[in-house]
């Protein structure tokens, strides 16, 4: 435990890890780490090379280092060979990678970039169900069909098509991250307010064929990550259209409050019996930095989101993130699990963990209003 780490201090420590990071890297993009604190990288991006570029942006949000602004460019511009890449994930990646950075600095490469991949993914709507398709180039589709869904193809797909339609005033961007959100919660979301991974559909006529999972536990279980991905989504989705979404929102966010265990930790799997499931720091980053979000969107509620959010990155902060003493894991967010199925990343740093838990950090130090982001 980190008897001395304050969220200032989290802060600081997990921006050195990533400025390192950007500085020593030349290609690849940070996608997990193990205790060592070695990355393994991806060489494309993945799905997750927009967290880390990310990361650089909240790094450099708020001062005027301009070396910090040109080594997040250079980052974000080198997601550009996956501008047309088939994926759901080029949400992802050129929200969080790229939009983001179009909004900070006005460099208008970045925005070019960002809207070229709002077209593309715009123009692959299905138009029978509504929904982009998890694509063939998707992390999760070497062994599904073409119409498929997953519930974390919902978050930045939403946000970088509602920040194409501001950027262009073309209202087509955000009807169709609409639907997209819309049919992911017909598909995707119990009456309960539990959330699975995963959907197939017909694609001649829209029609919803099955739900399971990737990841998770069965495909009737709540996979830790799909809960708190589907937490995210339906927020970023009340973000752009708050009486068809917020609704949704809130009933996500109580099933993850009832569900989550009182350490303020996700397991892995909601349902797992084992009363020893293993931890994923990642969802419970992910779920948190939701929550806070929903709360600025929803006054009635505020008060008891915004506590139940700081009491689980406290948690993060406290347990979770390795010091500055802790040589080369200073600065990782540890006890995040990738994949159990497959037995990857059991027990690492996953980078959108640590993207959501500095994201939430500088809501919560009041240094940037992330609610937007
Ligand atoms: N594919 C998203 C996740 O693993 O969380």
């Amino acid at each position: 435990m980190n008897e001395w780490m304050t969220r200032t201090e989290a802060l600081a420590v997990m921006a050195a890890r990533a400025q390192q990071t950007a500085r020593t890297t030349p290609a690849g993009f940070p996608h997990h780490a193990d205790s060592s604190g070695a990355w393994t990288l991806s060489p494309d991006g993945d799905w997750t090379g927009g967290f880390f570029v990310a990361q650089l942006w909240l790094n450099c949000a708020t001062g005027t280092d301009a070396e910090a602004l040109d080594r997040a460019t250079e980052w974000a511009l080198r997601l550009a060979p996956r501008v047309d890449s088939p994926t759901i994930f080029r949400g992802f990646l050129f929200w969080y990678g790229v939009a983001l950075g179009a909004q900070r600095t006005n460099d208008e490469r970045l925005s070019e970039l960002a809207l070229a991949a709002a077209r593309t993914l715009a123009a692959d709507q299905n138009p029978h169900a509504g929904v982009i398709a998890l694509g063939t180039a998707a992390e999760e589709a070497h062994d599904v069909g073409d119409g498929e869904t997953n519930i974390d193809g919902v978050p930045g797909t939403v946000l970088l098509l509602d920040w194409a339609t501001r950027h262009t005033g073309d209202e087509s961007f955000r009807r169709v991250a609409i639907e997209h959100a819309a049919g992911h919660r017909a598909m995707c979301i119990r009456p309960d307010g539990g959330v699975i991974q995963s959907a197939s559909f017909d694609t001649a006529t829209g029609a919803q064929t099955r739900r399971y999972t990737h990841k998770g536990y069965t495909d009737e279980s709540v996979w830790g990550r799909a809960q708190a991905w589907g937490l995210l989504g339906m927020t970023h989705a009340a973000l752009i259209d708050e009486p068809e979404f917020l609704d949704t929102a809130r009933t996500l966010a109580d099933w993850w409050i009832d569900r989550l265990p009182s350490d303020g930790i996700a397991r892995w799997d909601f349902d797992d019996p084992d009363p020893a499931a293993p931890i994923d720091t990642s969802a419970t980053a992910i779920g948190s930095a939701a929550l806070l979000k929903l709360a600025h969107l929803d006054p009635q509620n505020h008060d008891r989101y915004a506590a139940f959010a700081t009491r689980s990155i406290d948690a993060l902060v406290r347990d979770h993130v390795a010091p500055a003493n802790s040589g080369g894991s200073a600065g990782m967010l540890q006890h995040g699990l990738y994949n159990k199925r497959i037995g990857l990343a059991m027990d690492d740093e996953l980078v959108w963990g640590t993207y959501y838990l500095t994201e939430a950090l500088m809501q919560l130090t009041g240094r940037l209003d992330t609610t937007r982001m």
